[in-house]
Parts: structure tokens; sequence; C-alpha cells
């Protein structure tokens, strides 16, 4: 299969103001259920400056971006929809997914306000790219009003934050996604606390350093998290450089226990 690439970041001066950001409204997703809990919404970066963390995670969404899309491009190809990612980083993986899946509509978001500011520039020529969003796992306020994606996707963000990130995005991801939608998560992980290679364990441990929260965050545990809001693991598919993507889907069941259409 032959993918697009999407043309290279620009790393021109953020244009918009973070306040102007907060008021674009997507068009596919209402912004009402978007209230802010700020005291605990802080950053925490596995680098010294933002600036640094940007420049490592753009070097290795860049190596990432086509093994993911092999992965997710014939799941998707045959049939339109709406995928919501979480933690876009300046966008790279919405670009290139909605490059080759044209009859899809994609939601970005991050929860910091500069690269959500990015995003918003780097997008502006996809007609099927929404304007991005901040969104804050751990810290969205969700109302009763429910969102119905197909699919929710949220590449490597799990190793570089603590577990609330990984119970928030969960969470998250049950909000917006319709019973039956899928949820993707693509990183490194370690399982029933073993590595899958020894790179693996030195990285988890050098994470550990930089903050005792970061790491690799253990299959077993995230299963769980996960069913305890509604997500179902299906598979974890190996990918290079010792990641995978998992795999979970939503299954709401009613009161009777049949399942909810
Ligand atoms: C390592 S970067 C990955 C960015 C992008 N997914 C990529 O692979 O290029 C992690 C991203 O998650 C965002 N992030 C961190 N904590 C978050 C949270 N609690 N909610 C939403 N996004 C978060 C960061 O701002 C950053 O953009």
């Amino acid at each position: 299969m032959n993918f697009i690439l999407s043309s290279p970041l620009t790393t021109k001066s953020l244009q918009l103001s973070v306040c102007a950001n907060y008021q674009l409204r997507p068009r596919s997703l209402s912004i009402s259920f978007l209230r802010y809990s700020l005291q605990h919404c802080t950053m925490q970066l596995p680098y010294r400056s933002k600036e640094e963390y940007k420049k490592h995670f753009i070097a290795h969404s860049k190596r990432n971006v086509v093994p993911i899309c092999e992965v997710l491009c014939p799941l998707l190809a045959d049939r339109s929809g709406k995928l919501f990612e979480f933690g876009s980083g300046v966008g790279v993986h919405v670009m290139q997914l909605a490059s080759n899946l044209p009859h899809w509509q994609f939601q970005p978001s991050d929860m910091e306000p500069e690269f959500v500011a990015e995003i918003a520039e780097n997008v502006q020529e996809f007609k099927n790219i929404d304007a991005p969003i901040h969104w804050d796992v751990r810290c969205t306020h969700l109302d009763s009003e429910k969102s119905n994606y197909d699919i929710a996707l949220c590449v490597n963000l799990l190793h570089v934050t603590g577990w609330d990130t990984a119970v928030g995005l969960f969470r998250s991801a049950s909000w917006v996604l319709h019973n039956q939608g899928i949820l993707f998560i693509y990183g490194p992980f370690k399982e029933n606390g073993g590595y899958n290679t020894e790179s693996n364990r030195s990285f988890d441990e050098s994470l550990q350093k930089k903050n005792p929260q970061f790491g690799l965050k253990d299959i077993v545990d995230l299963k769980k998290a996960a069913l305890e809001n509604k997500l179902h693991f299906d598979r974890k598919i190996d990918m290079p450089a010792n990641n995978y993507i998992l795999q979970f889907h939503k299954q709401v069941e009613s009161a009777s226990g049949c399942e909810i259409i």
C-alpha cells in the first residue's frame, strides 16, 4: 500500500493566540462539554524545555507515522467515519491519516495550548481535519452530552506521563466513542512486569529517573483501567522498534445484559 507523505511540518512562529484558539469551534463536536479544571492541569515535561520536548517527539513521529498508517489505513479505508486523537502534539499523525483517508473526518487535540495553536496552523489546508481543541485527558469535565466518534487514537503519550493520564485517557476515549467504537493506543509497553527487549527496560529506567511517574505502563494494568470505562481489550499489534498498538472496543451493556446498539 502506498501512503501519501504530508508536507514537512512548518516551524513558523505561532500566529494564533491561545484565547483565539480556545474559541475555535470544531465542525463535528459541540464545544459545550469542554469545561476545564485548571488547578491540576500542569504539563509534566520529559525534557528540560517544551522546545526540546517537541524536537524529540517530532523526530519519533516522523519515524513511526508510516508504520502506524500502514496498520490503521487498511482497517479504515473501505468506510467513512470520525476519528478523535488525544495528545496530537503538532498533528503529524492526524495529517498523515487525513491525507490517506479522505472520507474520514479527524479531530486533533492536545492539552498544551502552544501545540494546539501549532496544529491549527499546520492543518489549515486539510478539509477533513477539524479545528484542534484543547483537551487534557485528566482534567476535562465531561457532561452528559455524549459524543459519537468511531475511532479514538493516542500515540506516544502514556510513557511520558503518570498513571492518572492513562486513567484519564480511557475515560475520555470512552466518552468520545460510540458503542462499538475502537480505541488504538500506540507506544512502548511492558506486560506482567516484563519487557519485550532490554532496550525498553533501559528506556523505562531512564524515563523514571526523569520523573518517577513516567515510564512504560503495564498492559495488564491498562486492560483493567480500560474495562472500568467499558473498553474491552481486543489485541496487541507488534510495531517496529519494540512498540505496540493496543486495540480496545467500547461495549456498553444495558441493565438486562443485552448490548445496546
Ligand atoms: C510525546 S508527545 C506525542 C505527540 C504526538 N502524539 C506524536 O506522537 O507526535 C505527547 C503529547 O501529549 C500531550 N499530552 C501530555 N499530557 C496530556 C494530557 N494529560 N492530555 C492530553 N494531551 C497530553 C503533550 O502535550 C504532547 O503533545
